[in-house]
């Protein structure tokens, strides 16, 4: 029972201090591009493995309020109960009052992308085992930030403690679009989710004879080492706090920039701008690649107070388009950038990344992204630029396949994964699911109640529509 101190050792920990600092370095880590650098902390390093001691503050945890910038648990939970909305101004839109539903079986359902296949994968720590309730209800009190059962169509949470921003609102906000989306589909589940950047669950723990199941745990990354399975980051229905629009719509947006400056017009060389300052080493060794002659990349270090006070203007991803290579490092952990960098129809130079989010292993080297490595860092970027600019057609290529994959994983894709992750996962369930006593109902109109003005924005224009074609199939295991 090796994994038990190790469990142990991470709640507290969580309960500690992960609670404020994870919003601190899941707010800085994960998004490289559009953040406020909070220059005090920057010298701080993964605080998840430091004693409370170490960080010299009262972060005492206050795990009650389910979204940040809250401390009142009894109010800001009952404020996206079902029954709370009547208060509440009538949404802008109508789309969500359902008609009766019917799907049209033509055309037949197409084939989902293959890397939806990493859905069996992922789920097959669970698959001699299945999932029981103590098993959940066990992982729920170690690691989750909410819970969430669908029954009959219905959204239950239960919170367990802040997830950082508003990412606990959108990723229930996208539950919910999933449900109205294909209605009467969505399976029976008991899920418990974590919001945090990093990975917990250690793979090695769970590994050998007699190894005890491990708690499945959603969360919006993973790594080869760790059995946290992947789901879609809440920024597919928007952020926010840093301006970044539903995925829908921000694609377009970068689609659009990508044409407005054709490939041989691009500049010649590797292009990375963001914030260095996030715990990680290979962004920092990334900055001494600053040079054209010698390493033929540019890199930028992104002024976020300067950034926030024009409005982010020049952050704006659509307009960053117009270099023929642009890098793909990771921060903390996994970085949302990845998706608005492929979609620019540059060739992307990835250097080795270390965690995987639900689509990135849609990716092929070679094929829609070209291979950096870290060790040589800058010499591997000079080569894959020369690389590109010695043959010029095929790095192009590589860059339009790159985009035509995110193209491809547009919303309804991200759906469909959703829609089958779900549908894998409740066959593993040895249970039927049943909201436990602390859950509430939420639905669309309390959410949007919830919601600051702002926020309500962005949720009110990733709104699904139920579709009228069955979801993609499935490729088999
Ligand atoms: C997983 O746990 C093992 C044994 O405790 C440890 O050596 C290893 O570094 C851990 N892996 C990760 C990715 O944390
Ligand atoms: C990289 O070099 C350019 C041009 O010399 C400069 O403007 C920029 O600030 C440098 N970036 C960093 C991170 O030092
Ligand atoms: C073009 O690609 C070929 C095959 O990968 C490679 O051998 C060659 O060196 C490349 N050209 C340049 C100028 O890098």
């Amino acid at each position: 029972m090796g994994h038990k101190p190790h469990h142990r050792i991470s709640t507290q920990l969580r309960f500690s201090f992960v609670f404020k600092m994870n919003y601190f370095f899941a707010t800085i880590g994960t998004f490289s591009v559009l953040l406020l650098l909070f220059s005090a902390y920057s010298n701080i390093n993964d605080l998840r493995y430091r004693t409370k001691t170490v960080v010299g503050h009262n972060l005492e945890p206050t795990p009650w309020h389910p979204f940040f910038g809250r401390t009142d648990k009894p109010t800001a939970f009952s404020l996206i109960q079902c029954s709370y909305f009547n208060s509440c101004p009538k949404p802008t839109f109508s789309r969500f009052i359902k008609p009766s539903h019917s799907f049209s079986a033509n055309p037949l359902p197409s084939q989902c992308p293959s890397f939806f296949s990493s859905i069996h994968k992922d789920l097959a720590p669970w698959s001699q085992s299945g999932i029981s309730l103590p098993l959940i209800e066990n992982a729920a009190r170690q690691h989750a930030a909410f819970r969430v059962v669908i029954k009959d169509s219905k959204v239950y949470v239960d919170l367990l403690y802040a997830c950082v921003q508003s990412r606990m609102l959108f990723t229930i906000w996208g539950l919910l679009q999933l449900v109205q989306r294909y209605p009467g589909l969505v399976p029976d589940v008991d899920m418990v989710f974590d919001c945090m950047d990093r990975p917990l669950v250690n793979r090695t723990w769970y590994a050998g004879h007699g190894a005890a199941t491990p708690p499945p745990v959603f969360r919006y990354c993973t790594t080869k080492e760790h059995l946290d399975i992947p789901f879609p980051d809440w920024s597919f229905w928007g952020w926010p706090e840093v301006n970044i629009q539903p995925w829908e719509v921000e694609y377009k947006s970068i689609e659009k920039g990508s044409k407005a400056i054709k490939w041989k017009d691009r500049v010649k060389f590797a292009y990375w701008r963001g914030n260095p300052d996030v715990a990680s080493p290979l962004r920092v060794a990334l900055m001494s690649c600053n040079d054209t002659e010698k390493w033929q990349a540019q890199i930028f270090r992104q002024d976020w107070i300067k950034e926030s006070t024009v409005g982010y203007q020049s952050s704006k991803l659509s307009s960053q388009c117009n270099y023929r290579y642009k890098i793909y490092a990771e921060g903390f952990a996994w970085s949302v950038s990845l998706k608005y960098i492929l979609a620019c129809g540059s060739d992307t130079l990835i250097i080795e990344p270390q965690y995987e989010d639900f689509f990135s292993r849609g990716l092929i080297p070679k094929e829609n992204f070209w291979p950096v490595r870290q060790t040589d860092l800058c010499q591997s970027i000079k080569e894959a630029v020369e690389w590109g600019n010695g043959n010029s057609s095929e790095a192009e290529a590589i860059g339009r396949r790159g985009q035509d994959l995110m193209r491809d994983i547009n919303i309804d894709r991200v759906y469909d994964y959703m829609f089958h992750l779900l549908v894998e996962y409740s066959e593993l369930l040895d249970f039927k699911p049943k909201p436990p006593p602390s859950a509430q109902e939420v639905c669309m109109d309390s959410l949007l109640c919830f919601a600051d003005a702002r926020q309500r924005e962005f949720l009110e224009r990733s709104v699904a529509s139920p579709s009228k074609n069955y979801p993609c199939t499935l490729p088999p295991h």
